[in-house]
């Protein structure tokens, strides 16, 4: 897989991986993109083009090389963005495409499904809430140089962040394995929505394990370093 560059065009970047898609979603990225490069695309959005080009990378290729500690805040933004979009778009999305699908034959199962699509948001709002409290700030002032208040670490962070997608599989597995519907096609689109929602959360953790974690750590490591 290739890296993209600022030069290329916003066209070539969607049509050489549709990957791509949900990403340009979760950086709020409008649509009309013409023969416009990233660079000017990015420009008109109000987004760093190297943090744009960094995360399709990443996202992209899997290749991991750390970004400059001047990456951090614009690495926040998109985590943050990704939040809402998350929360105010893509789940009641899937979920009203879940009610729309589920059959009316099991009335017995029905509420239990829908229950566990709800407990899931739940879990994944309070997930995010607690790194928009605690973690994004913390960054933030770490980035800019303003003075600590707290004994945060991101070390606390490390330690207990947890996987979010992985329950969201377990919801596939029961319908995949389970659900059976004479009107299926509703489902199949569902099915679709989970496994995209599944990747793109996947993808959401890897950048704030991979990069966040490490990139703040090092942040911390050079102002102890400046203090002795
Ligand atoms: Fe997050
Ligand atoms: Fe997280």
């Amino acid at each position: 897989m290739r890296q993209f560059t600022a030069t290329d065009t916003v066209v070539d970047l969607i049509e050489s991986d549709y990957n791509t898609v949900p990403l340009l979603s979760r950086f709020s990225i409008p649509l009309g993109f013409g023969d416009k490069s990233i660079a000017e695309v990015c420009g008109e959005a109000g987004i760093d083009p190297d943090i744009f080009l960094f995360v399709v990378n990443f996202t992209l290729t899997g290749h991991l090389s750390l970004p400059d500690e001047s990456y951090a805040t614009g690495i926040v933004d998109f985590l943050l963005n990704s939040h809402s979009y998350i929360l105010s778009y893509k789940f009641p999305h899937i979920r009203a495409n879940l009610l729309a699908a589920l059959d009316a034959h099991h009335s017995d199962i029905n509420p239990a499904i829908v229950q566990f699509f709800d407990d899931y948001v739940e879990h994944v709002r309070k997930h995010f809430a607690y790194e928009e409290r605690n973690v994004f700030p913390y960054v933030r002032d770490l980035a800019a140089g303003r003075p600590i208040a707290t004994t945060y670490t991101i070390e606390r962070f490390r330690i207990h962040h947890d996987r979010i997608a992985e329950k969201l599989s377990e919801l596939k597995n029961i319908i995949l394995r389970y659900y059976t519907t004479s009107v299926p096609n509703l489902m199949y689109d569902v099915l679709v929505d989970l496994f995209t929602a599944e990747k793109d959360l996947k993808s959401h953790n890897d950048i704030e394990n991979l990069i966040l974690i490490p990139l703040t750590q090092k942040m911390e490591d050079r102002k102890k370093a400046e203090k002795q």
